[in-house]
């Protein structure tokens, strides 16, 4: 083990070691015993399977156990484990029972962006050792200090509470936990579409070997560590950076604007690169970025801030929409004069005629929040140069947007930029803007040395987007049969600081607006407005569950005044194949909204039978049962969104899948590669996955909006059917052989009858590639007009739910009871990942509606700022329907927003 002398700048140490076991094997840390044991174990010894999600004990990530118990090794001194047996992740399956809870998680789905798993595993395990047989309360007790952001918890819960049954498989004593996983993985079955099959990348995530954004530094790495505004808008003057430089050995660089060698800016749309990389003069919101300190890493964490050259100016902020909508308001931008950035309108038939008409009539005023992605995986990555190019490596959902944005701040070519994924540690939207790429890029690039950067939890969630907060008026009227026959709504969408997102969310809200609903007459108008707030951006939804939450609750208050029972008013309203949409659009299929409702129907009924019966007593506890509908357009608004997928076969029989789709732990590589898979006629398990290198992989496009299993799915069907063509053709077989790989060997069987192709003896290209299939998918849509006519998407995802759920009337607390989820997903292709999805979306639902709201200045931490915990989450059913989408892969759509909206 190797031992370096680490103290942190301004510690005195003791100068001796600090020793103890870890994994079984004796190790002794020389440095100063208050150091965090977790960063010991990461940057010390090098085993980063221990994550390090908060550094203040609120999310868990880190949890390991010192002597049979689970800590946080954030909060725990190194010097505390003098002489202790420490076990994290990397040693789990040295027993029985911590292999057993791996093979559980693996089987049971358990791990989706998997930095929150070795916490979870670690908890789990000190569970099980004292209690083998935990029920379900006890599970979620241990569970309940670790945080996960992706599963909702049901899946881990039910893990830890299988983890014995798995114990008769496993294997007393391991060497390696890798290794033994990977002999359980290949006993699986072949893949087909429709079938549970574990995650094909979950094994790393289960044994400490996956690799986020902080866990590789490249040798001789500089650090980076931003400075940021702590006010919401200020003017500054800089200092003598030279001579401050000068004073602190170690320090090498200050980059300012005037260091970028390209444009100081970024932004999603092209015309809208507004978000400067580093300020210039004034700020616009709390955490924007001044400038970054380079230097030896010590010496960049050794820096105190508030002793920077720097003088504030706090100016006046605009805060909230109705504030930067007053005619006195200073603008933002000088491109948007009035604050806004951009309006959306979709508009069909005659709304006022249709009001004047109704029967009944239903209105209000809703508002809402910001919301935080709250990813465990705070934004971390590298950059190096590589002669004339530019290499990154962070956690992303949106590597060739990345790529694009660097090019465009260093002044390069397109093709002198790669962009590295990292494993992502949850993203939700929050990694579709770049975050420390540009920074990192221009001092790589400045330097010739590589630089590394990690954002604290508080950085993190300060300086990152955040879900729109929404400000609604809406109308929505019917007949005296209940039926629909208009709505409005009028909202204004807190875009902050900048642009991000927020064309996208002023766009896909009208459209979505009404709900998933047949509605004559509609006008529906939306705005993003600037405000000094953080910069809204992309968050699971983009901007619909606020406009679904005004217009469920006016559908609830219609149903009431038409006398319907609720369920049944949304049955006689919901959209139907054959109904056109407020766009125009007539849905030709795949619209199982309907069929959710009749699905739901016995629940319903029984959940209202049991609050009944409970409201029957005397309590200030209330039960209330509710139900709320959506509708999802899966990918970008009314405009391309092409993937393209590639596979190839080389001399040696290596079946490779060059999938360029980043999986932020929603499962799309396992899930594109079973439509791989029949797409080709071959098992999973013969697959090479390369995944999300710019320079390796085609543009699959972003990482948002439901799309990879609709569009790159059929992408990656095209380039399956493409490369079995192909075979086909050179066997002159027929559309039912079976094909079998065995090495170079590629055996293609029709009727009894087998040919034999030997890959070595084809002609092969200079990467030994002797067949390939390409396949690529762009949606078809159709722009929208100035009324919002047009196609926005070429399908859409419905759902419907249930929660029952108790009200204490004189507290006002909320404890769910239940959810009953049925959604339509077109198919499923893995119905383990979609029920892990809805899960984790039901869950961040809850977080939305309950718990959450970021108030600058105040929730910028995962203590202030609560999300829900294993001990929220009430028991979730999930109906899958299945109405299959013609374009899709299989009839498959998507999954990822639905569930929260
Ligand atoms: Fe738990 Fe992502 S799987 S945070």
């Amino acid at each position: 083990m190797n031992i370096h002398d680490r103290r942190p700048m301004g510690e005195t140490g003791t100068g001796g070691a600090v020793a103890f076991r870890l994994n079984g094997a004796p190790v002794s840390v020389a440095a100063a015993p208050d150091l965090r044991l977790s960063a010991a174990l990461r940057d010390e010894i090098g085993q980063t399977g221990t994550k390090s999600g908060c550094d203040a004990g609120d999310c868990g990530a880190c949890t390991v156990l010192v002597d049979g118990a689970q800590v946080c090794a954030c909060l725990t001194p190194l010097g505390q484990v003098e002489g202790c047996d420490v076990t994290t992740v990397e040693g789990l399956a040295r027993d029985a029972l911590g292999a057993a809870l791996q093979r559980a998680f693996h089987a049971h789905g358990a791990a989706q962006c998997g930095v929150c798993t070795p916490g979870m595993l670690m908890a789990g395990h000190a569970l099980l050792s004292a209690v083998p047989r935990p029920d379900e309360r006890q599970v979620r007790d241990a569970l309940g200090g670790v945080l996960c952001r992706c599963t909702g918890y049901l899946k881990i819960v039910e893990a830890v509470q299988a983890a014995h049954g798995f114990l008769a498989e496993a294997e007393p004593v391991v060497a390696g936990s890798t290794e033994f996983l990977a002999a359980e993985s290949g006993r699986r079955e072949s893949a087909a579409i429709g079938a549970r099959i574990a995650r094909l990348d979950g094994l790393p995530k289960l044994d400490g070997s996956e690799i986020y954004g902080a866990d590789q530094v490249p040798e001789g790495a500089l650090w980076l560590r931003a400075l940021r505004c702590p006010h919401p808008r200020a003017r500054f003057a800089l200092g003598d950076l030279e001579a401050w430089l000068s004073a602190r050995p170690g320090l090498v660089r200050v980059l300012t604007a005037k260091d970028v060698p390209g444009e100081n800016s970024f932004g999603i749309y092209p015309h809208l690169k507004d978000q400067p990389v580093f300020s210039v003069a004034e700020t616009r919101y709390r955490g924007e970025c001044v400038l970054a300190i380079v230097g030896e890493r010590e010496a960049v964490e050794a820096v105190r801030l508030n002793e920077f050259p720097i003088v504030w100016e706090p100016l006046p902020a605009l805060t909230g929409p109705r504030a930067a909508l007053a005619p006195d308001a200073y603008a933002l931008h000088d491109f948007a004069p009035g604050n806004v950035l951009t309006r959306g309108r979709v508009a069909c038939g005659d709304v006022d005629a249709g009001f004047a008409q109704a029967a009944h009539v239903a209105s209000g005023a809703f508002e809402t929040g910001f919301v935080e992605h709250a990813y465990i995986e705070p934004e971390a990555g590298h950059a190096r140069r590589v002669g004339d190019a530019i290499e990154v490596f962070a956690c992303t959902q949106a590597p060739y947007m990345d790529r694009d944005e660097v090019a465009r701040v260093l002044g390069l070519p397109l093709d002198s930029v790669r962009i590295i994924p990292s494993a992502c540690g949850g993203g939700f939207g929050g990694k579709l803007d770049v975050s420390l790429q540009p920074m990192l890029a221009v001092a790589a690039w400045l330097l010739d040395r590589p630089v590394a950067c990690v954002y604290s939890r508080i950085e993190s969630m300060v300086s990152s987007t955040k879900r729109h907060p929404s400000q609604i008026t809406a109308k929505a009227a019917c007949d005296a049969d209940g039926r629909l026959v208009a709505y409005a709504m009028e909202g204004d969408f807190d875009t902050g600081a900048y642009a991000s997102w927020g064309p996208t969310v002023a766009g896909r809200v009208p459209v979505h607006a009404t709900g998933p609903y047949r509605a004559p007459n509609v006008r529906n108008l939306s705005r993003a407005v600037y405000t000094n707030g953080p910069p809204s951006g992309a968050f699971r939804g983009f901007g619909v569950p606020q406009a679904a939450i005004a217009q469920e609750s006016l559908f609830d208050d219609l149903a009431g005044a038409a006398g319907l029972d609720r369920l049944e008013f949304r049955l006689l309203n919901a959209i139907r194949a054959g109904d056109a949409t407020p766009c125009g659009q007539v849905l030709e299929a795949s619209a199982g909204l309907a069929e959710c409702l009749e699905k739901l129907k016995p629940h319903w009924r029984a959940l209202l039978h049991d609050a009944s019966a409970f409201n029957a007593g005397e309590s200030r506890t209330r039960r209330g049962v509710g139900i709320g509908c959506m509708w999802y357009g899966i990918g970008n608004t009314g405009m391309s969104n092409p993937s393209t997928m590639r596979i190839t076969l080389d001399a040696a029989g290596r079946l490779t899948f060059w999938n360029g789709a980043v999986d932020i732990g929603q499962g799309s590589t396992t899930a594109l590669t079973q439509i791989a898979a029949d797409a080709i006629g071959l098992p999973v398990d013969a697959f090479a996955l390369v995944v999300g290198d710019t320079a390796l992989t085609a543009d699959a496009g972003k990482t948002s909006a439901s799309r990879q299993t609709f569009v790159s799915g059929r992408a990656a069907e095209a380039a399956g059917r493409a490369l079995r063509a192909d075979i086909l053709r050179l066997s002159n077989a027929g559309a039912g052989a079976t094909l079998s790989l065995d090495g170079a060997r590629l055996a293609i069987s029709e009727n009894g009858v087998a040919t034999v192709i030997d890959l070595a003896a084809l002609p092969a290209n200079a990467d030994g590639v002797v067949l390939e299939g390409v396949g690529a998918f762009d949606p078809p849509t159709v722009p929208l007009d100035e009324n919002g006519q047009g196609v926005p998407y070429a399908t859409y995802g419905f759902a419907a739910q249930i929660a029952s759920l108790d009200v204490d009337l004189d507290l006002g607390t909320v404890k769910l009871n239940r959810i009953v989820a049925a959604h339509d997903v077109g198919k499923a292709i893995n119905p383990m990942l979609v029920e892990g999805q809805i899960h984790g979306g039901v869950a961040q639902g809850i977080g939305l509606a309950l718990m959450e709201e970021y108030l600058p200045g105040r929730t910028e931490n995962l203590h202030d700022y609560l999300i829900p915990t294993a001990g929220d989450v009430p028991p979730i059913d999930i109906i899958l329907i299945e109405d299959p989408e013609p374009l899709g892969p299989s009839g498959a759509k998507g999954i990822g927003e639905p569930a929260l909206v």
